[in-house]
């Protein structure tokens, strides 16, 4: 359970005189107009955007110094610095050192992926007789909520106490129709980092008319700890029997196709590099994996799927409620980007696991659906963890 953390400004000010004499400023990434106050989270500025909107990092670090950073814009989480199997902690996320950087161009570094993660066919679908037509920012269809999806808002974030290690809330309320979809939705992420070394994510939407929503989380792993390397030798594993194979615009054609046989079926770890380069349509189409595995449709979270770096040694399992998650092998990753430490991310030099429901579900009835309804709770939860081997 959760409480929120409310802190009055009388109990801020008391709280910060009784402790400014002990806290100190390590200027490491961190500017003079740091908060210090003795809580887990420490927050500094990380930019500003156009309109003059002032956007924090908040520094999260748990009981084995793991650490986590997020920023309001995109709710991107920038930093995860996780063990290897030398105890050296290194970050395993791809991103860029500045906030400009990531306004100018990301393919959603880290961020928070919404209304809806993945596509819709032509960026169109039709509820009770109304038809919605949203942007086709991808080869005609929709890609990830539009052009300005959940990934490039402000989210508002408050520290909030909780019992398994430091914790986040991000709070948005997209307006109706905002990028074409219906209703205002109100939505809350919680980002919390265990002691336990997982990153728990928990999504919350409601809205005031009928609508679609489809939230994930778009974080390019690399656990190598450094994304000059490609990812070609991670171990990766899901527990899935079919995934969801697609067009050349990559969306489904309907069919769940069984992965038996297929260089789809990683049910035992295998690595990402054996067979990603077969003469297979549906990898063709991907220029890689960039698929949707089905998960069983029990709503409890389950073991999706892990990856496993051997020379690092470091070991990720994804558990979650969602029915499905897109494998993504960072094929578009083409060298043009350059990240944190000058790094150039170059093709399939990161991945992607993203926890979801199938792509273009609004227009295939058979699949699990995604509409929310007025008086009822979207509510999801995905967890990474992490740990050697
Ligand atoms: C998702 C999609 C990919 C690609 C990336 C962003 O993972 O499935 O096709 O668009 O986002 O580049």
């Amino acid at each position: 359970m959760t409480r929120i953390f409310a802190i009055s400004a009388f109990t801020l000010v008391v709280f910060y005189m009784s402790c400014k004499k002990e806290t100190k400023n390590t200027g490491e990434g961190i500017d003079s107009t740091a908060t210090t106050m003795p809580v887990k989270i420490k927050t500094d500025v990380f930019g500003k955007l156009a309109d003059g909107q002032v956007v924090n990092r908040y520094t999260l670090v748990n009981k084995n110094n793991v650490e986590m950073q997020v920023i309001n814009y995109g709710g991107i989480i920038t930093t995860l610095k996780v063990p290897n199997k030398r105890g050296v902690m290194e970050d395993v996320v791809l991103g860029y050192d500045s906030l400009s950087d990531y306004v100018k161009e990301t393919p959603y570094f880290g961020a928070i992926v919404g209304r809806y993660g993945n596509r819709i066919a032509k960026g169109k679908f039709t509820l009770d007789g109304t038809t919605y037509t949203l942007a086709q920012n991808n080869n005609g269809e929709h890609l990830h909520g539009g052009l300005k999806g959940f990934d490039k808002v402000y989210w508002n974030i408050e520290e909030i106490e909780h019992a398994e290690g430091p914790a986040l809330k991000l709070m948005y309320t997209s307006a109706d129709m905002e990028e074409g979809y219906p209703g205002n939705l109100a939505v809350e992420v919680e980002y919390v980092l265990t002691d336990k070394d997982e990153l728990k994510i928990s999504y919350t939407a409601t809205t005031d008319k009928k609508t679609v929503v489809n939230l994930t989380q778009h974080s390019y792993f690399n656990l190598t700890g450094n994304p000059a390397n490609d990812i070609l030798s991670h171990e990766v594993m899901i527990q899935s029997d079919q995934f969801v194979p697609v067009t050349k615009s990559l969306i489904p054609t309907g069919e769940l196709k069984d992965v038996a046989g297929t260089p789809f079926d990683f049910r035992e770890p295998k690595k990402i590099g054996l067979q990603i380069n077969d003469k297979d349509q549906q990898l063709v189409r991907g220029l890689g994996y960039d698929h949707c595995w089905v998960l069983s449709s029990s709503e409890n979270i389950k073991f999706a799927a892990s990856v496993y770096d051997p020379t690092s040694g470091r070991y990720m399992e994804v558990h979650t409620t969602e029915p499905a998650i897109q494998f993504y092998s960072g094929n578009f990753l083409d060298g043009t980007l350059t990240g944190k430490k000058g790094i150039v991310y170059n093709q399939r030099h990161g991945l992607c696991l993203e926890t979801e429901h199938y792509p273009d579900s609004p227009n295939q009835p058979k699949f699990p659906s995604v509409i929310l309804n007025p008086g009822e709770t979207y509510a999801t939860t995905t967890v990474y963890s992490f740990s050697v081997k």
